[in-house]
């Protein structure tokens, strides 16, 4: 039997079609297959911004967010759209909360040891320079000047171009996959547009990962969280916060954990984006979700507003929500490793699922690739390689 496809990829997001341009710019003849449309908001996230950052409690990925800084300057090469605006991190809080996203402390440590610029500010110093107020004293925080608010359609538009442009890639929408056969050294892949034979799969549907694992019989134990988030009017037109993220211990059913972007030309620009970064109630699975914020989250979002920023409405408007899978490693390590040994040919199959990857997009595009084409990548991923804890079988 003759292969089609080198690679084919499942899941047109942006971390598949950064997977595809990479394929392709080794000339790997690439199939991707989107089960939405290409550009869609159905994906991990809506809204069209996210946060880069470099502040993490572990080392490693405070790495990986350094390593990936040269592929986003490669990719800006390629469009005329800004991709990043460039306006700091600004991590704040009870220094003693370890939150979803890690911990204050433990990130000043991670990236004193790798020699990362950052600034410490006590509670007066952050209302002084950030527009925050009534911040309890003991809080503390830290500004790095690298993050950023990332322009995340014109990512995902730049790269779907890139891919159209590349004559090694094939794109197809409205594809879900709904059967993977191994025959012999390959495997044959069947949407509801078609078959395909194809030496090697890149699985990286976000969200849906268990819906493709399951066809090869195995699953990755996640939560998922269908997150709020809401524009608010700025009623001082001249401020402007950096990306943001306060950690506070909940209260009750509040998890009181926010976060938050500056205004950008790119995304109702006369408005501010604030997230509560928790949810109420966990979903099922991916199909629960729903576009509505819960009501109760955003009001827990409107009344911290009230009592801690300024220059703002405290009215929610442009409402969105975003959907999450989240492994139930302690941290929410992303997991990017091969398929289990029992699969058929498994060292053909690379998966990466699970976590909040948006800021690494291109440069996790560049890893996938390398796995698919070469076995192995430069970038050490053994932080990532969890699947032999984390996969279960049928
Ligand atoms: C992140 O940078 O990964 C992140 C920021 C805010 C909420 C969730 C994740």
């Amino acid at each position: 039997m003759n292969k089609d496809y080198d690679v084919i990829v499942i899941g047109g997001g942006a971390i598949g079609l950064a997977t595809a341009q990479h394929l392709g710019k080794r000339k790997a003849k690439t199939l991707v297959l989107e089960q939405f449309t290409f550009v869609n908001q159905l994906g991990s996230s809506a809204g069209v911004s996210r946060q880069f950052r470099i502040p993490y409690p572990d080392e490693y990925m405070v790495q990986m967010a350094l390593d990936a800084e040269p592929y986003w300057d490669e990719l800006q090469k390629q469009t005329d759209a800004t991709l990043m605006d460039k306006v700091g991190t600004l991590w704040f809080g009870d220094p003693e909360v370890h939150s979803t996203e890690g911990n204050i402390k433990e990130a000043e440590e991670a990236l004193k040891a790798l020699n990362v610029p950052y600034t410490s500010l006590t509670a007066k110093e952050i209302e002084e320079k950030y527009h925050f107020k009534n911040l309890p004293e003991t809080y503390t925080g830290l500004f790095q000047p690298d993050g950023a608010s990332i322009n995340f359609k014109a990512t995902i538009e730049t790269l779907l171009e890139l891919c159209q442009k590349d004559e090694n890639i094939t794109l197809e929408d409205n594809s879900p996959v709904f059967k993977i056969t191994p025959i012999g050294d390959l495997f044959e892949i069947t949407t509801t547009n078609g078959t395909y034979i194809t030496e090697k799969i890149a699985i990286v549907p976000g969200p849906y990962i268990n819906s493709v694992i399951n066809l090869l019989d195995f699953k990755i134990e996640a939560t998922y969280w269908n997150m709020s988030s809401a524009y608010f009017k700025k009623t001082d037109p001249s401020i402007q916060y950096p990306t943001w993220f306060v950690f506070q211990n909940s209260i009750g059913e509040n998890g009181n954990q926010f976060y938050g972007f500056p205004s950008v030309d790119w995304d109702h620009p006369e408005y501010i984006r604030v997230a509560p970064d928790f949810v109420i109630e966990a979903i099922e699975e991916p199909n629960d979700r729903t576009l509505i914020p819960n009501s109760q989250e955003l009001a827990y979002t409107s009344e911290w507003i009230k009592e801690h920023m300024t220059g703002l409405s405290t009215e929610p408007e442009y409402t969105s929500t975003c959907l999450i899978a989240l492994s139930k490693i302690p941290n929410k390590e992303l997991l990017i490793d091969f398929a289990p040994s029992y699969v058929p040919n498994y060292k053909n199959v690379v998966l990466y699922a699970t976590g909040w990857a948006a800021k690494f997009t291109p440069f996790l595009g560049k890893i996938m690739a390398d796995l698919a084409l070469d076995g192995h990548t430069d970038f050490d991923i053994s932080p990532f390689q969890l699947g032999g804890k984390f996969f279960k079988r049928f």
